[in-house]
């Protein structure tokens, strides 16, 4: 806790009761753009009679994640809901119950285990290009891009975190995790969270998706033995010990990193591929890059960090569009943040997608522009898989998947935008392309 109480900070004005509620529901990521431009980088938004701090200096978005991420916790609004879905996990849980479960899977995410999985990264992508060749021949050339590449983050996920085959689920879990998202932004975006237990639609279905995701998490989980793949079932389901995961537990953990391993990874390629159609000359880059590496042949572990434009691309993409585009915290005392005063157990949101366009500290933010990421300098302002203690566990894994699902896909097909007008984010748990953002093929000569 800091002692000096600090300054109100900023912020537009808010309406009775509501504070920013309606404008926060119409364009959140609009307002937010908006409340640092006009009131800095501390500015405050109020969600009906709840302040918010919005925090979009570099410099103290690194004191709320890291140097001070001991006086602001994750016992969040946006936490405390997601918990509903995951139960208390490796994404939700706080202290000790959180170091327990950082210690048991962080070791299967290690960049040498990455390696390991790479010729499985590349199997996917090039049984989802062989797909595409069989459509683009049958006449259908256009892919809705946002299905597509969940479907293939998510056969990936499973099969590299617990050697599942989930062919058959894949269409029924994008369904349900679907609609599970939608409502968790629902009650994320109201001012109240109605009584759970009410029937409505949104409700009904979120209940069923649920009940559909637990049932696949079983059958992974009854399906253990045997398993190989990064060893993470058998770490999470490794009975005994000081640091042992209950059954529940364990079931959480499944379904948390399944969830946090797919969603996330799919719509950053999703808008990758978006970008790209749009963008020839860059995918032309990859392709060069590609040819002159592997010249024709598929990509192996020891081939990724020679293709530095392509994972240039990938940073880019993640830049203009972070799929994690707010991180929330909570003062768990009362702080002073940049010499504003930060009440005691309100929360504090660093937002990715805010400080990724800061034009103090990007030339030009809004050009789509890889050849900011050639190079070894770091981004102060740039965090897509967040910084301190709770990086993103997943990052060499996306961005070796990312870099081999590209080096795969673009010399086998020239993407093209189907509608003219670049798509506007939504913004959820994730950031997500449109429903039915389609993309047009044309099948190149490839391996
Ligand atoms: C492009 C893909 C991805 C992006 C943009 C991304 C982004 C992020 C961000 C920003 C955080 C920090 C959240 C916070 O500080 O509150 C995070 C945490 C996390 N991510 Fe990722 N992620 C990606 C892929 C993955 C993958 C493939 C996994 C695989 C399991 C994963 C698992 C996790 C987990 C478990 C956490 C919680 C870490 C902790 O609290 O200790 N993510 N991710």
């Amino acid at each position: 806790m800091t002692d000096a109480p600090g300054l109100t900070a900023p912020g537009p004005r808010a309406w009775p009761v509501l504070g920013h509620a309606w404008r926060l529901k119409q364009d959140i990521l609009g307002a937010f753009q908006s409340a640092r431009r006009d009131h800095g980088d501390v500015a405050r938004l109020l969600l009906g009679p709840l302040p918010m701090h919005l925090v979009s200096s570099p410099a103290l978005a690194r004191e709320v994640l890291q140097t001070r991420a001991a006086a602001f916790d994750r016992r969040t609004r946006s936490v405390a809901l997601l918990m509903d879905i995951t139960g208390e996990s490796l994404l939700t849980a706080n202290g000790a119950a959180w170091i327990r479960r950082r210690r048991l899977a962080g070791p299967a995410f290690h960049p040498d285990r990455i390696d390991a999985l790479v010729p499985l990264f590349v199997q996917a992508a090039k049984a989802q290009a062989d797909a595409w060749s069989a459509q683009v021949k049958a006449g259908e050339d256009a892919v809705d891009f946002g299905p597509a590449m969940a479907g293939l983050a998510f056969r990936i996920a499973a099969e590299a975190f617990f050697s599942s085959d989930v062919e058959g689920d894949v269409d029924a879990m994008e369904r349900a995790m679907g609609d599970v998202l939608a409502h968790y932004w629902k009650r994320m975006s109201s001012l109240s969270d109605w009584p759970q237990r009410l029937p409505n639609a949104s409700r009904t279905r979120y209940r069923d998706g649920l009940a559909r995701i637990r049932g696949m998490v079983d059958r992974i989980v009854a399906a253990r033995a045997g398993k190989r793949g990064m060893d993470l079932l058998e770490r999470l389901l490794a009975e005994g010990g000081p640091d042992g995961l209950t059954s529940s537990e364990q079931r959480n953990e499944v379904l948390t990193l399944l969830m946090a391993g797919h969603e996330t990874t799919a719509n950053a390629l999703a808008w990758c591929f978006e970008l790209l159609a749009r963008h020839p000359e860059a995918a032309d880059g990859v392709r060069v890059e590609a040819q002159r590496v592997l010249g024709g042949r598929l990509p192996t572990a020891a081939d990724l960090p020679s293709l530095p434009f392509t994972r240039a691309v990938f940073q880019e993409a993640l830049r203009l569009y972070p799929t994690i585009w707010v991180l929330e915290r909570r003062a768990i005392e009362a702080e002073t943040l940049g010499g504003f005063h930060i009440p005691k157990g309100t929360s504090v949101l660093v937002s990715p997608f805010v400080l990724h366009r800061h034009p103090e500290h990007w030339d030009d933010p809004e050009r789509f522009d890889p050849a900011r990421f050639l190079g070894d300098e770091e981004h102060a302002a740039y965090l897509p898989f967040g910084m301190g203690p709770h990086t993103c566990l997943g990052m060499h894994f996306a961005l070796a998947e990312a870099v081999a699902v590209l080096a795969v896909l673009l010399p086998r097909f020239r993407f093209a935008p189907v509608e003219p007008v670049p798509p506007r984010p939504i913004a959820g748990l994730t950031l997500r392309l449109p429903a039915g953002t389609r993309l047009r093929l044309e099948a190149l000569e490839g391996p």
